[in-house]
């Protein structure tokens, strides 16, 4: 029982943990609290594989005159004034050697939450769902879509 619940803390803890970020972004405070789009930041350009981040332009309509104090805005300010990108860490990630496609998935109609959980409540973004091979089979397998080995690897698209 005391295993089990040291197990279930880890687990948790290791749910809860998002890598540290260049700025201390929040998606509660943006998409919950503010309650913005996912697709006000996050476009899904054609061919439509990558969900992409927001140019720092977009957090600069708001940022050159909210918070613009502030120690975070001021790291953002420089990004945008250098003209860099904002060097983001990470959260969820396929190797290449795997063949993904938002648009398919978003044009069968899933959403984000399936599989990025409740995006809306995170105060720093953490791989909250597992989206190993075995989770895509899953999903895939209730849904009776393809899990020949080639649908996901090298599949010429
Ligand atoms: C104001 C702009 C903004 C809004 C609105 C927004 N995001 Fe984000 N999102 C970002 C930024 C910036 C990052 C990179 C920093 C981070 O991970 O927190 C990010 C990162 C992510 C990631 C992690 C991607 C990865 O692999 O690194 C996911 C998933 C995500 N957003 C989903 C969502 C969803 C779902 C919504 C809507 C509920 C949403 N976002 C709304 C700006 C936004
Ligand atoms: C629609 C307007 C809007 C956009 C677009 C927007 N923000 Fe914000 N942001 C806010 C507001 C409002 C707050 C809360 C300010 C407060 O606490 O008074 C905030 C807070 C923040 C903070 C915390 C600042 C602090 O010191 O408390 C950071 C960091 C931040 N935003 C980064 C970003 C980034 C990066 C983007 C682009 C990906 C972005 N924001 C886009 C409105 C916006
Ligand atoms: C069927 C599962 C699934 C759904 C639905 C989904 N995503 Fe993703 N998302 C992924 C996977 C897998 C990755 C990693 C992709 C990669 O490495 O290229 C990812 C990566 C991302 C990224 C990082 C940047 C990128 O383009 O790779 C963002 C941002 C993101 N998702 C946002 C969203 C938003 C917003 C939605 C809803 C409109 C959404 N996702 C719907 C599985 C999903
Ligand atoms: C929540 C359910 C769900 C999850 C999770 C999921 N898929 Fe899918 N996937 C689908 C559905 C439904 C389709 C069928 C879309 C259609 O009929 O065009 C699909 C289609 C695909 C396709 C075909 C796309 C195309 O353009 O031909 C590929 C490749 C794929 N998924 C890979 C993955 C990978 C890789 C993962 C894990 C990282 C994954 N899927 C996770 C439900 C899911
Ligand atoms: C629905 C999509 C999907 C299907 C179908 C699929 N895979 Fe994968 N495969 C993935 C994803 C996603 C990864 C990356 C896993 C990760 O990063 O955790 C992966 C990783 C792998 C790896 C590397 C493992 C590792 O530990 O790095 C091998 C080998 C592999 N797959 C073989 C197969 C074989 C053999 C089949 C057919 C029986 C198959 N895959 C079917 C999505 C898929």
């Amino acid at each position: 029982m005391k295993y089990l619940a040291v197990l279930l803390g880890c687990v948790l803890l290791w749910a809860g943990e998002g890598p540290k970020q260049p700025l201390a972004f929040s998606h509660k405070q943006h998409a919950g609290t503010l309650n913005l789009k996912c697709a006000t930041c996050h476009v899904n350009p054609a061919p439509g594989e990558m969900m992409t981040f927001p140019a720092e332009a977009k957090c600069m309509g708001c940022h050159q005159v909210i918070k613009k104090d502030s120690e975070e805005i001021q790291k953002l300010a420089r990004f945008f004034q250098e003209k860099k990108r904002v060097p983001w860490v990470r959260v969820y990630q396929v190797p290449t050697f795997v063949y993904w496609s938002h648009k398919s998935h978003s044009d069968a109609g899933l959403t984000c939450e399936k599989c990025h959980g409740e995006v809306v409540g995170l105060e720093v973004m953490a791989k909250v769902k597992d989206l190993s091979m075995g989770s895509c089979m899953d999903c895939h397998r209730q849904m009776k879509v393809s899990n020949d080995c080639t649908f996901c690897h090298d599949k010429v698209h």
